[in-house]
């Protein structure tokens, strides 16, 4: 399979067309078509894509759109929608665009309409966040709720924490919204810390109800509130489950009538929608909620439907797959000009990388192609006083993604217009750079002149919207989730699983006894493992 990809017409052709025009420098590349800026450009669902600064030309993007054709992107894509098991080494269906569509559209999964499901769920979580919000669910002491914390990891953690953030204007202000996630016991105890337990609500977020983290943390949790209210019975009313396994929730000792449900198809890092956002839902209520959902949707019908020349997510992820294979950029860097954005790179390194860091085919062989890129990033214009400096002078080609608003939600005199300036100076910067020549113009002594002159030919992306809307965001999370899914069809990998989490987690167990045994046991790892395990038990124990 990975053979068919390195060895298929539309590779070859790219890597022909790679070598003849890869490093045409974009002052060219502008130079030769006066409307470049116009032309590379995509606009819809509220969002405004421009990709004018990529190293592409008009060839190049057909090259790439006959690939992803070549490569059956319609046809997974309607297999995606269709709830087929696309995601072969877990046997599972990828059905996470069933999560956002509107109440009586209909998707069959074997047979059985899971639609009317998701929306069952959804009345569910919203006439409890109604509950919680207008103070009629009470505490066990009959206190109403003013804090949530949310437990959970992964998955069941950074799309709440990422949305909560990225909304948090839009949240009830008088409430308190709290996430652990760490196992280190330090997170639980800074979030509960200043917290009174008859005014907070738990939310144990965890699609299996077995992860390690989460359980730990809900165990403290609940040793926490029950020591403080003093009863048991407590944990009725400040705990509630999401999660995909019931006898694991009744079996931890929540009532599984305070559980809210997902599914099997619905992959952890692509639940932030299901149950999963309930912490979401508590925070911004029901209607923004949907709102949300609504802009998930807009996104999805967008890509499902849109031919390929002006497919939000298929061009964002087929320069993607230029830069990453073509001209072996190693990361992707998201730079949101938007402080309510700042989770946002985390979030999406769960997204990216959990699902396109693989190295074996869907047939089990070894890719001989580069896969999914490295994703970090900051919020501008932090990052251009600690990283930039690298991306435009380094020897390494970075791409960047560029996020920005229109409006902001808090106008503080002209800095908004100054954020946003930044922003479009640095795709500028990074696109023409600055010769030697005009370095020297400038009067520069010349012995400086190497040091001050810009390469440019850096490329990125900006994508542009009107205002951080519940529904803005919405279609940003499904334009990044549809772009991994298809560069993933490329690579002719699983997106889906996450095998490679595995081995660390069964190695911790053995490493766990040998912490915790009385006595240090006989170690049997390589030298370096034994040694540190025997000198962590020095250090704790003095
Ligand atoms: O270890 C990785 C992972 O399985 C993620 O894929 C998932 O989002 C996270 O752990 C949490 O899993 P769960 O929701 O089952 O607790």
């Amino acid at each position: 399979m990975s053979a068919d990809l390195t060895r298929s017409p539309a590779w070859l052709a790219l890597k022909q067309h790679a070598a003849q025009v890869g490093s045409r420098h974009l002052r060219e590349l502008f130079a030769a078509d006066p409307q470049r800026g116009e032309r590379l450009v995509i606009e819809d669902v509220g969002l405004y894509f421009d990709y004018a600064k990529q190293r592409v030309n008009a060839d190049t993007m057909d090259l790439l759109r006959q690939l992803a054709e070549d490569r059956g992107v319609r046809q997974r894509t309607a297999a995606m929608f269709a709830g087929e098991r696309i995601n072969t080494t877990e046997d599972r269906a990828v059905l996470h665009v069933a999560l956002r569509a509107p109440a009586g559209e209909q998707i069959l999964f074997d047979g059985h309409d899971v639609v009317a499901d998701v929306h069952a769920v959804l009345d569910r979580m919203a006439a409890f966040s109604d509950q919680v919000r207008d103070g009629s669910w009470r505490g066990h002491t009959g206190k109403r709720i003013r804090n949530v914390v949310s437990i959970g990891i992964g998955g069941s953690d950074l799309g709440p924490v990422m949305a909560y953030e990225a909304l948090r204007d839009f949240s009830q202000r008088d409430m308190v919204f709290r996430f652990v996630s760490n196992v280190d016991g330090t997170d639980f105890a800074e979030a509960v810390r200043d917290l009174d337990a008859a005014e907070t609500l738990f939310i144990v977020c965890s699609k299996t109800f077995t992860t390690l983290e989460t359980l730990s943390n809900a165990q403290a949790a609940r040793q926490w509130a029950v020591q403080a209210l003093g009863d048991d019975s407590a944990v009725a009313k400040h705990f509630v489950a999401v999660s995909t396994n019931a006898d694991e929730v009744a079996k931890f000792g929540i009532d599984t009538a305070n559980m809210f449900g997902f599914w099997d198809w619905v992959g952890g890092r692509y639940s932030m929608e299901s149950a999963i956002g309930l912490s979401t839902m508590l925070a911004i209520g029901p209607k923004h909620f949907r709102d949300m959902l609504a802009g998930f949707h807009a996104m999805d019908v967008h890509f499902r439907d849109t031919p390929f020349e002006c497919n939000l997510p298929v061009t964002m992820a087929l320069l993607g797959i230029w830069n990453t294979n073509f001209l072996d950029a190693a990361t992707v860097a998201v730079l949101p000009y938007e402080q309510y954005l700042k989770r946002f790179p985390a979030y999406l390194q769960q997204l990216t990388m959990e699902s396109n860091g693989k190295s074996v085919t869907l047939d089990g062989q070894a890719v001989d192609y580069a896969t999914g890129p490295i994703y970090w990033g900051e919020p501008g214009t932090n990052g251009q006083h600690s990283f930039y400096q690298l991306i435009h002078q380094g020897t390494r080609i970075v791409p960047c993604d560029f996020i920005g608003f229109g409006q902001t939600r808090n106008p503080v005199g002209n800095q908004h217009d100054l954020l946003i300036a930044n922003l479009i100076a640095q795709g500028e910067a990074l696109a023409f750079g600055k010769s030697a020549d005009e370095v020297r113009a400038e009067g520069t002594a010349e012995a400086l002149v190497p040091h001050r002159t810009f390469d440019g030919n850096r490329p990125s992306s900006t994508l542009l919207a009107a205002e951080l809307t519940p529904f803005a965001l919405g279609s940003l999370i499904a334009l990044y989730e549809h772009s991994v899914f298809v560069q993933g069809v490329i690579w002719a990998i699983d997106s889906f699983d996450q095998w490679g989490v595995e081995l660390g987690k069964q190695l911790a167990k053995t490493t766990i006894a040998e912490l915790t045994a009385a006595q240090l046991p006989a170690l049997a790892h390589d030298s370096s493992t034994n040694a540190l395990i025997r000198r962590y038990r020095q250090l704790r124990d003095g």
